[in-house]
């Protein structure tokens, strides 16, 4: 099988790769450098092509002959003010529609696969112990200077708790970067009603391991946290550490996407580890793996945009594509703690 992963030079998309190229596939990567200027670290029987995905000709040569694309270019994370919002458009839902151009154009009928988030989702779901589901509104300054950071019940007031997302929650971006995930979702399943294509969504949730890129305004809490402790640095816990994630490596994040490649199944799911913790227990297990780092701090700093807990049901991805997570979460952060970054 040729398959195309765009972004294939990148984090999750790299790891995509290495095992399409292990298991035999012919693949092609369509990549800018943009993010990652050192030479890629491909294997040697990938086709690279050079480029963005708004540059035509680029495009029009990687899908050339391909049975099926894994689209996993983007612009991600919560970048730095609404100063990015034209990048990301460019990026992501500009991006998107060139790459599903150029496939029209060639009347492709494959698989897609495409990358998205559960930023999709905005806060995550939420129950009130008098009121049972609510949505959370987005938290208000002053409840946040005042350190009381569970979204509350708009009936009552009540703190809510949180409960697993399930697929079939309301969509609700909450900045730029969510709302060109939500775009790229829908624009590659019109492309599916159109063509005839069968297409499904990958919507990730914190996604670390091994060549996550470094600390920078793009970067997650994992990969700051792990940059912090390498320069002798306490991590730096925002709010008062409590909030919830669903930490899912990146191999397993990988093998997702090979399942999905695989699988007929249109739709989109989750890919989760299934295993929540909080942002403080994810500091304190970075923390224990590098000896003689100092302890992480828990500062009661915010950032506006931030939900509070987004944490998964991992039920869907495991009946339509088979998708269980492997790595737990003690021992890829024990890992983690040395992966190289880049
Ligand atoms: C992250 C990604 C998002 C991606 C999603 C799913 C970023 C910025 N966000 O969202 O793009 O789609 O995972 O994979 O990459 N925090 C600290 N200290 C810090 C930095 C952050 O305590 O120095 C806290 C934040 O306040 C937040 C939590 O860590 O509560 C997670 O932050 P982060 O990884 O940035 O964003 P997510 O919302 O989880």
């Amino acid at each position: 099988m040729r398959v195309l992963v765009t972004g294939g030079a990148g984090f999750i998309g790299g790891a995509v790769v290495d095992r399409l190229a292990a298991r035999g596939d012919d693949v092609v990567v369509l990549d800018s450098l943009a993010a990652h200027p050192e030479a890629p670290d491909l294997p040697d029987a990938v086709d690279l092509v050079v480029g963005d995905l708004n540059d035509e000709d680029a495009v029009d040569r990687a899908v050339a002959g391909v049975d099926a694309v894994c689209h996993q270019a983007a612009r991600v994370g919560l970048g730095v003010d609404f100063d990015d919002v034209t990048g990301y458009v460019a990026d992501n839902d500009a991006g998107t529609a060139a790459l599903l151009r150029a496939l029209w154009r060639r009347g492709f009928t494959g698989r897609l696969v495409v990358a998205s988030s559960m930023v999709v989702y905005g806060e995550g779901r939420y129950r009130c112990p008098d009121h049972g589901d609510v949505r959370a509104a987005p938290r208000r300054r002053a409840d946040l200077d005042a350190g009381r950071f569970e979204p509350r019940c708009h009936r009552c007031g009540t703190a809510l708790a949180w409960a697993p997302v399930t697929e079939d929650a309301p969509l609700d971006p909450r900045n730029v970067y969510a709302a060109t995930k939500v775009h790229t979702e829908h624009l590659a399943s019109l492309y599916g009603r159109e063509s005839g294509a069968r297409v499904c969504a990958l919507r990730y949730h914190n996604v670390y391991g091994p060549r996550m890129p470094r600390d920078t305004p793009y970067a997650g809490v994992a990969s700051i946290f792990r940059s912090a402790l390498e320069h002798g640095t306490a991590p730096r816990v925002f709010e008062d550490g409590a909030q919830v994630r669903d930490f899912v490596h990146v191999h397993d994040v990988a093998r997702a996407n090979l399942l999905a490649l695989d699988s007929p199944w249109e739709g989109a799911c989750n890919i989760a580890s299934g295993e929540p913790h909080s942002i403080a227990d994810m500091a304190r297990a970075l923390a224990a793996a590098h000896p003689g780092a100092p302890e992480p701090v828990v500062t009661g700093e915010y950032r506006l945009g931030d939900v509070r807990h987004v944490v998964a049901a991992p039920d869907l991805a495991a009946d339509a594509l088979g998708f269980r997570a492997e790595t737990a979460f003690a021992d890829g952060m024990r890992a983690f703690a040395r992966d190289p970054l880049r």
